[in-house]
């Protein structure tokens, strides 16, 4: 009997509890608030934020007396950033170490440490494209248990790539074989199966290789890894589960391909000509440009032992990415923030914000890459991207003005909320 008493009180309990914490308001007082459907900055904002949604925004809002009050009257508040273009359970040590002495295991283990420093920078979604063994559907199923502290994960599972491509691991004698779950697939069939294979064990997103790359082994840096007609049968097949496609894509050739095949983005989009940037308006096609990690490779990836083949080939890419850049911003394509953390260490995501200003975005459009395009690209427009009524509450604050200053928001992190849930506050 009486642990049934002890079970009903505690079950009481409970409820209370939840009850509270789901009806409690949190009232945020912005002195400066990004408005990033409109690309402006407001003065003086009220958000209110019931539970993990946004109530309401504006000025002078009437709230009860109990409700929580969190005072950013000094800084700026902006919607939660969203990276597009993350591979959030690795990051580089060593070539040969990482290679050749770590497992999946390591990887698993360590992928909370960069979920936290991620979220931490302001980061609150990630479109995580490309991790080894699924440990990035893993990763998410504990974040939205609340188990680890991280974004909120739109994943891909393992890419899919030609076999000697950037998604295979080459470049080794034929005699030494890495046991791992292979997003290696070559023909229409092939293609097919590993698309269905990777949305059956949670992919959000297909991402696949159009063309070679840059830290791999294959001699070009650029040249398309699949048919026109292997590109269009992955994407009619993607596109048959409801999911979008990001494609891998350095070179002219290869990007035009995947383009036409109507991916939904082109990453890195390192060699773009006026077609390409033509091909990408017409069709709504996203450039998701890594424009900072150049920096980062160049000047660290020698002293981790990679080879100089790889660097030798970033040489080549590094400074056209960032003029393709230009021209696609000043053209008018559409934009989304992609960095591809995890070439660089986890949580220096808004690094890429100084970048994009520098080759030819406003802070505004920049930031705006960073929320509402990201949003859009992923598909979660409705309840992510800007500080709206009925949103998920993802809000980040930092110190000082990104209009004079953007790379604030790679300093000066001072508050991040995700989903009615303060992470961060300075
Ligand atoms: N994952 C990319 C690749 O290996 C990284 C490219 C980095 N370089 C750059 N300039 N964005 O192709």
């Amino acid at each position: 009997m009486k642990k049934i008493w002890t079970l009903l009180v505690g079950l009481l309990l409970h409820g209370a509890v939840f009850a509270q914490t789901s009806d409690s308001l949190i009232v945020i007082k912005a002195g400066r608030m990004f408005d990033s459907e409109k690309g402006t900055f407001l003065e003086n904002q009220t958000i209110i934020v019931k539970g993990n949604i946004i109530q309401s925004v504006g000025t002078n809002l009437k709230y009860p007396a109990q409700a929580k009050i969190i005072d950013l009257s000094k800084a700026t508040v902006l919607p939660g950033f969203i990276d597009c273009h993350t591979h959030i359970t690795s990051q580089p040590d060593n070539y040969m170490e990482d290679l050749f002495r770590k497992s999946p295991i390591d990887y698993a283990v360590e992928a909370h440490i960069f979920a936290k420093k991620t979220l931490e920078a302001g980061f609150t979604t990630c479109r995580d494209v490309g991790a080894p063994e699924l440990i990035d559907v893993a990763l998410k199923r504990s974040i939205n248990a609340g188990h680890i502290a991280g974004p909120r994960l739109f994943v891909s599972g393992p890419i899919i790539g030609a076999t000697g491509g950037h998604a295979d691991i080459s470049g080794f004698s034929p005699y030494l074989s890495f046991k791992a779950i292979s997003g290696v697939a070559d023909g229409i069939d092939e293609i097919r199966k590993q698309v269905r294979y990777n949305i059956k064990y949670g992919a959000d997103l297909i991402k696949f290789t159009a063309t070679a790359g840059v830290l791999s082994e294959e001699e070009s840096v650029g040249a398309p890894q699949y048919s026109q007609e292997e590109m269009n049968a992955l994407v009619a097949e993607a596109a048959m589960w409801d999911k979008k496609v990001a494609a891998h894509a350095h070179g002219t050739t290869g990007i035009k391909m995947a383009i036409r095949a109507g991916v939904a983005s082109i990453e890195h989009g390192s060699f773009l000509d006026e077609e390409a940037i033509e091909l990408m308006k017409q069709k709504g096609t996203y450039l998701v440009a890594d424009i900072y990690n150049d920096d980062y490779i160049l000047s660290e990836f020698a002293k981790l032992g990679y080879p100089e083949k790889l660097i030798e080939k970033e040489r080549t890419v590094g400074k056209t990415q960032r003029e393709s850049f230009q021209k696609a911003a000043k053209a008018g394509v559409k934009i989304a923030y992609g960095t591809d953390a995890g070439v660089y260490p986890h949580g220096n995501n808004g690094k890429q914000f100084f970048y994009m200003v520098k080759f030819g975005l406003s802070p505004a459009q920049a930031i705006q890459a960073a929320t509402i395009n990201a949003a859009d690209l992923i598909g979660v427009k409705a309840k992510l991207g800007s500080i709206t009524q009925g949103k998920w509450a993802d809000i980040v604050a930092v110190e000082g003005n990104p209009e004079q200053d953007i790379t604030v928001l790679e300093k000066k992190i001072k508050f991040v909320m995700k989903e009615g849930k303060v992470y961060l506050q300075k």
